[in-house]
């Protein structure tokens, strides 16, 4: 049945979602193999064996959202805010430049308020300006009016990355506080196209009470808005959230199964959406050292390295036992080039790494 589907796949045949979900399913190690080989196969043809780095800029921990999840949620009094001012971004960025990665992504928690927003417009136009508009510029910094996605693509941004979380609506609700709205967060998408971003979602697996099929209706959900890029990971408990304070930290056994489910996702999305591009979230390594290699290995073509200061990075804890804390951007860049030799692939230095899929539309 299995090798059945992943025929089908091969020959381009659209999947319904009971046989994504069967894919979702597998336990069988033959099978999880099969599924993994034929996840590697489609990203060969598609989009090569090259990782693409993402200097990964995670320029502030104060957010105006509650997520129940979310370690840096406004509710944590056990956190340090810090908002790094507009130079120590720009530095950053150039020195993801000047380490030949082909682009930089700036995340933050979600602020409106309109001093952020020009700090943001004028930051990424200088970026854009002294890279001589070839270091890709990406944003992470949540829900926006439309006006504001534009100004930031104007001033030089070209993609955007906004998670959906999960597109069930009543877990969405469940691990939102009631100010969040699935069809916000929907219409900001659409705004995002609309702007002209190569414009990224995802979602979170594992999330308690999340079903196989949540997961095989959220690959659709990614298809079905015709998305370029993806960035999905694990979820893993934060202690001081409402989500990760009942429940013990995970065994070794349950971080082994939140691996395999992460991969088995990232797998049945590249066979089912093909020329996007894929993240290996940073979160896969959480669970085990070798997570993010083995995310490439199984179908993503992207790699975030961590390029923030050493000094901020234990303030942007999401989630508990997040790696490279302790570590700094050049230690991030060798190490993870390593790793990406050690598999057979190449890194994609000096090259944005768009993704095909928004080209071809
Ligand atoms: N576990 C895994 N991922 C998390 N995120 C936030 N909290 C957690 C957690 N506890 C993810 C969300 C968000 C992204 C920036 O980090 O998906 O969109
Ligand atoms: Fe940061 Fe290995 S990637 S230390």
């Amino acid at each position: 049945m299995v090798l059945n589907i992943l025929e089908k796949a091969k020959r381009k045949e659209n999947l319904c979602v009971e046989e994504i979900e069967a894919l979702l399913t597998i336990s069988d190690p033959d099978e999880l193999q099969a599924l993994y080989d034929a996840a590697y196969y489609i990203k060969e043809q598609y989009v090569g064996k090259i990782a693409y780095f993402r200097g990964l800029i995670e320029c502030s921990n104060l957010c105006m959202k509650d997520c129940y999840y979310c370690g840096i949620r406004k509710s944590n009094k056990n956190v340090e805010r810090f908002l790094m001012d507009e130079e120590e971004i720009f530095k950053e960025a150039l020195w993801a430049y000047e380490a030949e990665y082909g682009s930089c992504v700036i995340q933050s928690g979600e602020r409106q308020d309109t001093a952020y927003i020009e700090m943001i417009e004028r930051v990424v136009k200088r970026i854009h300006e002294a890279s001589n508009r070839e270091l890709g510029i990406t944003l992470s910094l949540g829900e926006q009016t439309e006006e504001v996605y534009r100004r930031w693509r104007k001033a030089g941004a070209s993609r955007y990355l906004l998670r959906i979380e999960t597109t069930n609506p009543e877990l969405y609700a469940r691990i939102h506080p009631e100010d969040h709205s699935m069809e916000t967060r929907k219409e900001c998408l659409a705004a995002l196209r609309r702007t002209g971003y190569q414009v990224g979602t995802g979602v979170m697996m594992g999330l308690p009470g999340q079903t196989m099929r949540d997961l095989a209706n959220d690959i659709l959900f990614l298809k079905e808005i015709d998305i370029d890029m993806v960035g999905m990971g694990p979820y893993i408990p934060h202690s001081d959230t409402p989500m990760g304070e009942e429940v013990p930290p995970y065994t070794d056994e349950q971080k082994k199964d939140a691996l395999t489910l992460g991969l088995k996702m990232i797998a049945v999305t590249r066979i089912v959406l093909k020329d996007i591009n894929i993240a290996a979230a940073t979160a896969l390594q959480a669970l085990e050292y070798t997570g993010r290699e083995q995310g490439l290995k199984c179908g993503a073509n992207v790699i975030m390295p961590n390029v923030t200061e050493t000094e901020f990075r234990p303030k942007y804890q999401l989630y508990d036992n997040k790696p490279c804390t302790d570590e700094n951007s050049s230690m991030c860049r060798g190490c993870l080039s390593g790793r990406i030799s050690g598999i057979g692939e190449e890194v994609g230095f000096n090259e944005r790494g768009d993704s095909p899929h928004f080209h071809k539309r």
